[in-house]
């Protein structure tokens, strides 16, 4: 059933078939589902979150861009599920230079390996692996856009993204504020709380987005509001 809605969206693709393709995703509740199911839609992911009006990559990049104030050019960045490179390629546009990307999926991966943006990447399924010992304080900002939302990347990885940033180096993250992730928001939001009771970072700045993206699921219409969160670690 998910192959066929696929291949329609191929030909067509039209809002109700991009809702289609995402709905049949749904039933997918592990990672390891979501990421097969990402694999699936890899080609066509591009032209379908354009569809979606997805905005979050540039939203997350316009947030690391008007607080980042050292050398852009020479500044690492580590893009947690990359995904096919939409972070980057709209970090690349604000004058950042280096990117490593990391992604469960192996075939969205590829792709980003194919906008040549990204100098290393890796294939790390989040919340079942840890991020490499290696990259323990070592990039300049880390950026995670649409990974962090049920059935994703688990909440708790957010305490690895901040392991692997530089002290004083950024950490930006998105989630969806909709109904159906609302539950997985709180679970992140007292992470991110707790871990500033900790003294491991500090909160830069929060944005909610009433027009996040367009609704897909069968009891909202109209656009989705989402966040974008931005610490500092010490
Ligand atoms: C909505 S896409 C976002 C991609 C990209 N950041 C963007 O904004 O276009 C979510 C990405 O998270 C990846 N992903 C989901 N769960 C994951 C996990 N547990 N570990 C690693 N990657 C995961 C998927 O493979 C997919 O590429």
């Amino acid at each position: 059933m998910s192959k066929r809605v696929y291949i329609m969206s191929a030909v067509a693709n039209t809002f109700e078939n991009v809702k289609a393709v995402i709905l049949s995703a749904h039933k997918n509740t592990t990672s390891t589902d979501k990421v097969s199911f990402y694999n699936s839609w890899a080609e066509n992911y591009d032209q379908d979150v354009a569809v979606l009006d997805y905005r979050a990559p540039t939203l997350a990049a316009n947030c690391i861009s008007s607080h980042f104030s050292g050398d852009r050019e020479g500044a690492v960045v580590l893009d947690v599920a990359c995904g096919t490179g939409l972070v980057a390629t709209q970090l690349k546009k604000l004058g950042f230079g280096k990117f490593v990307g990391v992604d469960g999926s192996k075939a969205m991966l590829e792709l980003a390996r194919q906008s040549g943006l990204y100098q290393d990447s890796k294939q790390i399924m989040l919340g079942e692996e840890p991020l490499p010992i290696q990259w323990v304080d070592s990039f300049d900002v880390v950026v995670i856009v649409g990974g962090l939302s049920f059935g994703h990347v688990p909440p708790a990885v957010v305490r690895d993204l901040c392991k692997s940033t530089k002290p004083g180096g950024y950490i930006c993250m998105t989630t969806r504020s909709n109904q159906d992730n609302l539950e997985y928001k709180g679970f992140l939001d007292s992470e991110l709380r707790q871990m500033e009771n900790e003294g491991l970072w500090t909160c830069v700045e929060v944005t909610e987005v009433e027009n996040w993206e367009r609704a897909v699921s069968e009891h909202e219409d109209g656009y989705i509001s989402g966040a974008v969160y931005l610490y500092k670690k010490l």
